[in-house]
């Protein structure tokens, strides 16, 4: 055996259970107690907890957007994932008018290839239906195990929005073929208009990136797709959740047994629009914005009853001097926050805080997503899985800096935020790729993960 962990408390996301682990060929290959194997390392996680490594479904490493590139590469991004206990990501490139996906993925793997820390899997922003090819094509895509597309409802003026008609043909090839289309719900003119208003009444400090987008403004779109996916009875997944008015119209839809998926993420759970008034605001521009604590409550009432079936980060963080681009006009601010080493720490902080089930925040973060999004074997402690595990510290304190992060940003809306327990060891495919708070990985090790249809 390759590794042997003893004595750890497993959580699954129906339960929990004292159990040895034993490690071969990168699977869980024996789960049983007091299991008397040979192994080349043991571990002894008395005391502590022993979870599936999480995956984070929504990062944008080095990302084109807001007249930047984002700060974290494939190398940095990923190694920071397994500090924080994420040993699969699921990147979100965007095609350029005219590309091709294979084209687009390509050029991605051939890089992840090399600077890969953990698995790592696609969705594919289409941007251009390229006169209908791209419809052929996604047929291709879904045999190479790239089963699901994003559309963004915005981002008109950076070229990345579609419409409904795209969006509606989009849906109805994903379900022809058994793949998943994302959507990114705002709206986009009414944006506009607020924009222009603010900014022709000298509004331009981070507080208007909000009420440019408030709660109804998303709750629009969140309402449109809901009713695309109902009448075109095509399933879909609708990313970074903000708003409670939008997550009623989808858990009444859920619960009227439609195929809808809801993501949140963390900044939305901690957060409101209040973060933007502050003097560094600016750092927490992303879109769609925080909202009032009403929508922070639902979110969080939500993940307790089980209607957002996962919790991922939308990765996209700009240094300090991007970000100041704004300081006169948040027009001008790149959307995106840091998030993919925070997520596992504070989704478990609040199980150990007693806020949700240690069971729950595992069904989020990992079991969930590998579920929805076909990665056959992650997201679960069970045997013939990938040895993709975390070994938690319910009692290890820890505080987030900018300082003991992993990544290449220089400052984080994460910064001083308190975490009880943190993760102490990640195992991607049985081997130890952080350890004690250290980066023991290697760039290369990651590994595409090819899903299945739906
Ligand atoms: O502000 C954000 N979220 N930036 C990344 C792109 C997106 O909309 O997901
Ligand atoms: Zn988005
Ligand atoms: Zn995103």
């Amino acid at each position: 055996m390759e590794i042997l962990i003893k004595n750890g408390n497993v959580v699954t996301a129906s339960g929990c259970f004292r159990a040895d682990i034993a490690v071969d060929h990168g699977k869980i290959a024996t789960i049983g107690n007091c299991l008397d194997v040979e192994a080349k390392r043991t571990i002894d996680a008395d005391g502590k907890l022993v979870l599936p490594g999480a995956i984070d479904v929504h990062t944008h490493l080095a990302m084109p957007f807001g007249g930047t590139v984002s700060a974290d590469g494939y190398l940095s991004g990923t190694r920071a994932a397994v500090c924080g206990g994420v040993t699969t990501i699921f990147d979100y490139p965007v095609q350029h008018k005219g590309e091709t996906i294979m084209g687009l993925i390509n050029t991605k793997r051939r890089i992840l290839e090399r600077e890969a820390c953990c698995d790592y899997a696609f969705h594919c922003c289409i941007t251009d239906l390229n006169k209908g090819e791209i419809l052929e094509e996604m047929r291709l895509a879904v045999d190479e195990g790239i089963t699901s597309f994003k559309c963004f409802l915005v981002y008109k003026k950076e070229g990345m929005m579609v419409d409904d008609g795209s969006l509606a043909k989009l849906l109805l090839r994903a379900k022809e073929l058994g793949a998943m289309i994302n959507v990114h719900a705002e709206n986009p003119d009414l944006i506009d208009i607020r924009t222009e208003e603010y900014l022709k009444e000298g509004k331009t400090s981070p507080w208007y990136h909000y009420m440019s987008r408030p709660e109804f403004v998303a709750a629009e779109a969140d309402k449109r797709v809901v009713h695309w996916s109902k009448h075109l009875k095509a399933p879909v997944y609708i990313v970074h959740m903000s708003d409670k008015e939008g997550l009623e119209e989808i858990i009444k839809a859920k619960t009227e047994g439609y195929e809808i998926y809801v993501e949140t993420c963390p900044q939305y759970l901690e957060f409101t629009c209040e973060v933007y008034k502050r003097a560094d605001g600016r750092n927490f521009v992303c879109s769609p914005p925080m909202k009032g604590s009403e929508s922070r409550d639902a979110l969080w009432s939500a993940i307790k009853s089980g209607f957002i079936d996962t919790v991922a980060t939308d990765h996209c963080p700009f240094q300090s001097y991007e970000k100041d681009w704004g300081i006169n006009d948040f027009t001008k601010i790149p959307n995106g926050c840091a998030g993919v080493e925070n997520l596992y720490p504070y989704m478990l902080d609040a199980a150990n805080t007693g806020k949700i089930s240690f069971e729950r925040a595992v069904e989020v973060c990992a079991t969930n997503p590998a579920k929805i999004f076909g990665c056959e074997n992650k997201g679960e402690i069970a045997v013939g899985k990938d040895a993709d595990i975390v070994i938690y510290d319910p009692k290890k304190e820890f505080t987030v800096s900018v300082d003991n992060m992993h990544s290449d940003y220089d400052h984080t809306i994460w910064e001083g935020k308190h975490f009880s327990g943190y993760p102490v060891t990640t195992i991607l495919r049985g081997n130890i790729v952080y350890d004690d708070g250290a980066f023991v990985g290697r760039p290369g090790m990651g590994r595409f993960v090819k899903r299945k249809r739906y």
